[in-house]
């Protein structure tokens, strides 16, 4: 009748032999079938965690955020948006001016669109570019384009090419370069601000377009609400946020976002072999596991059920591996040694709530508590997230009294989200190197865990000794 289960602490991996140092390890991954990280960690679709500032910051250093649903269709599809505008390598769709139009009009449209260089466009065909500079000396707002632009800008003709593109901008200290067919006629817009978060960001996660990655949580009951216009601000993928994932409506509404949207789609949250296997049939490209591991969760104490995390992942990755379907390990990961082990159990990528919610970037201000700076985090099935539009997450509608499932709370202020991602980065890289492992794939097929007692757990953290300098790293 019982089957043994354990939780991330309930397990250590052996160490073995590496030929290499932890730096030289790739951490890239597989989120979802097309879809590659560069490092293996997605932020949680909570409203303490991830909205586009979050998602374009933890996007830059290689992982995803996935927006929450406690918005509005138009306002989270507007902040997905903003994560794919962020960075271009080409911009497609460039906005763009004919001749005829005023000084007046060209600085409307620049500082509704908060940029500063526009190609100008007659007969289809690019005649000219104007930026601020031809504009810096101006006063007289009612002359036309054609009097101010730069005619016959410097271009690049058909497929850009990266270095081709940096010399000229180097060649003629330019900061935009319009892209053009062989019949003049503009394709797109490279910018130099582009190139140099490029370069700023190397390992940033994107698109084949060079545009952040980002994806947007969804409910089973607005599919139709959400998906027309999540797909028009070019969302990578949306995931199916409930506490059921196990339920014929979250499998209905899985086969209707593959089918109706063709959208790639993440579904969850399950916690064993069937509950995955029905995930899969019904067409998830990946699957979300994680019952009652959340740091803010009370779902196991108010219903009764749930599976310690590590138990659920290797019983997830069990079932997946048959379709060779990714698997993410979400909730219960504290330290950076958890993210080792849920991808040493088979996951391809951990989702992080609680570590990211005291960052600077998460949505909320800091606050001073007893001297100490903390951010808010709560559960999105506490009393007042339920009250703000999750209730549907846990099977409510928004008008009953709330039967939370998570509490609210506060974490302490951990700065800014660039160099959190490193020390959690860097840990997973140690661990990686602690099992010779050289790869994600490796880690995941290593397999050596050992069961450990409370007496070892206790051993493992510090003990006998009052930290006086606490590090980026541990903390309890
Ligand atoms: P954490 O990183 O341990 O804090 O876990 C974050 C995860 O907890 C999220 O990605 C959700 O899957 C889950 N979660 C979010 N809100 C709640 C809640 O109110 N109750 C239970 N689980 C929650």
């Amino acid at each position: 009748m019982f089957e043994e289960t354990l939780s991330y602490d309930d397990v250590l991996l052996l160490p073995s032999y590496a030929d290499f140092l932890p730096a030289e390890t790739s951490v890239r991954t597989t989120l979802l079938p097309g879809i590659t990280l560069n490092i293996p960690i997605v932020s949680a679709a909570m409203d303490t965690v991830t909205e586009d500032r979050l998602a374009i910051s933890l996007a830059l250093e290689g992982g995803v955020g996935v927006i929450h649903r406690n918005l509005p269709p138009a306002e989270q599809s507007r902040q997905v948006g903003q994560v794919k505008r962020f960075l271009n390598w080409v911009i497609e769709s460039p906005v763009t001016v004919d001749q005829q139009q005023t000084v007046h009009e060209v600085w409307e449209i620049m500082s509704s669109y908060r940029i500063s260089g526009l190609p100008v466009v007659c007969d289809g065909k690019l005649c000219g570019i104007i930026t601020s500079r031809d504009l810096r000396f101006c006063r007289d707002y009612t002359l036309k384009v054609r009097d101010v632009m730069t005619p016959n800008p410097v271009v690049e003709v058909g497929r850009p090419d990266i270095e081709s593109a940096k010399e000229k901008f180097d060649a003629h200290k330019i900061e935009k370069l319009p892209v053009v067919d062989e019949n003049n006629r503009l394709t797109g817009l490279i910018t130099v601000k582009d190139l140099e978060k490029h370069n700023e960001f190397p390992h940033a996660a994107t698109d084949t377009a060079g545009r952040l990655l980002v994806g947007a949580a969804i409910s089973p009951n607005d599919v139709d609400d959400r998906l027309p216009l999540l797909k028009e601000s070019k969302v990578d993928f949306v995931v199916i946020d409930t506490a059921h994932g196990d339920s014929k409506n979250v499998a209905q509404a899985v086969s209707r976002v593959k089918s109706r949207y063709d959208v790639p789609v993440v579904g969850g949250n399950v916690a064993t072999r069937e509950g995955t296997r029905r995930m899969i049939a019904a067409g998830a490209d990946a699957v979300k596991v994680g019952v009652g591991p959340g740091s803010i969760c009370t779902t196991r104490v108010v219903a009764g059920i749930g599976v310690p995390q590590f138990s659920a992942v290797v019983w997830a990755v069990e079932e997946a591996a048959r379709s060779a379907t990714p698997i993410i390990a979400d909730g219960g990961i504290k330290y950076s040694g958890d993210i080792v082990k849920a991808i040493a159990a088979g996951a391809q990528t951990v989702m992080i709530g609680n570590l990211f919610a005291g960052l600077k970037e998460s949505p909320g201000r800091e606050i001073i508590y007893e001297g100490r700076i903390f951010k808010s985090y709560r559960g999105m099935g506490s009393i007042g997230a339920m009250r703000q539009g999750s209730a549907d997450r846990y099977g409510h509608s928004a008008t009953e009294e709330p039967v939370p499932e998570g509490v609210e709370g506060r974490v302490p202020y951990k700065g800014e989200l660039r160099p959190f991602v490193h020390q959690l980065v860097t840990g997973l890289r140690k661990g990686m190197g602690y099992c010779g492992c050289r790869t994600i794939e490796e880690l995941r097929d290593y397999h050596r865990f050992i069961k450990i007692s409370s007496a070892g757990l206790k051993e493992g953290h510090v003990h006998d000794v009052m930290i006086t300098q606490e590090p980026p790293n541990y903390s309890r």
